[in-house]
């Protein structure tokens, strides 16, 4: 079965709570580069959010992270343990995505829950080697990434890797897309 997850109709950074509103704000400062960084839209994380409530943002900047708890490029979250937490993980979208999308299904197969933001590149190794593996559920439209002025010029999809070895660190909410 295929699944879609639509877009908010608007973005609204004062509905937010603090720290969300704070990124909100300083994201749009910090990617102002041009260079994209393919922050995640604030309210679109803030849904999936409100369904995992993530304890670790696995890669960021201190100022993109969307979790308190977060690693940067210096403190290389890949080489950290992800187990017992809910992780979200939107990777850098180069290369390297796929050492990305291969430590989050191996830590899934522990206790780790891993939601990842991805590409919809469904004609790559690592689409076929580890996202397929998760649950996949593709985003209808383009996201309008952190300080981009322009929507994705690519698909994207979330790829849900669920722990396989966990008593504790599920999902705290039911689905509600
Ligand atoms: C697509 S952005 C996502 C940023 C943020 N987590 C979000 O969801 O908006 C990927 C981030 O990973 C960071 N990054 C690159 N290599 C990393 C590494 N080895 N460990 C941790 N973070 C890294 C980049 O600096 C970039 O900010």
């Amino acid at each position: 079965m295929t699944t879609t997850l639509t877009l908010p109709a608007k973005r609204n950074c004062d509905s937010q709570k603090s720290l969300a509103s704070a990124q909100c704000s300083v994201a749009s400062v910090h990617f102002s580069s041009a260079t994209p960084e393919w922050s995640t839209p604030q309210e679109f994380f803030d849904r999936l959010n409100a369904r995992h409530d993530f304890t670790l943002d696995c890669c960021s900047t201190h100022a993109n992270a969307k979790c308190a708890r977060h690693y940067t490029a210096d403190e290389n979250g890949l080489a950290h343990s992800w187990q017992n937490e809910r992780v979200w993980m939107n990777p850098p979208y180069g290369r390297v995505i796929g050492d990305w999308m291969k430590k989050a299904y191996e830590e899934s197969l522990g206790s780790a829950l891993v939601v990842c933001l991805v590409p919809a590149r469904t004609d790559t190794a690592w689409w076929h080697d580890y996202a397929a593996k998760g649950e996949i559920v593709f985003v209808r439209g383009r996201l309008k990434f952190g300080g981009q002025k322009n929507s994705a010029p690519f698909p994207s999809a979330v790829i849900t890797f669920k722990p396989q070895n966990a008593e504790i660190c599920h999902s705290r909410k039911e689905p509600t897309i």
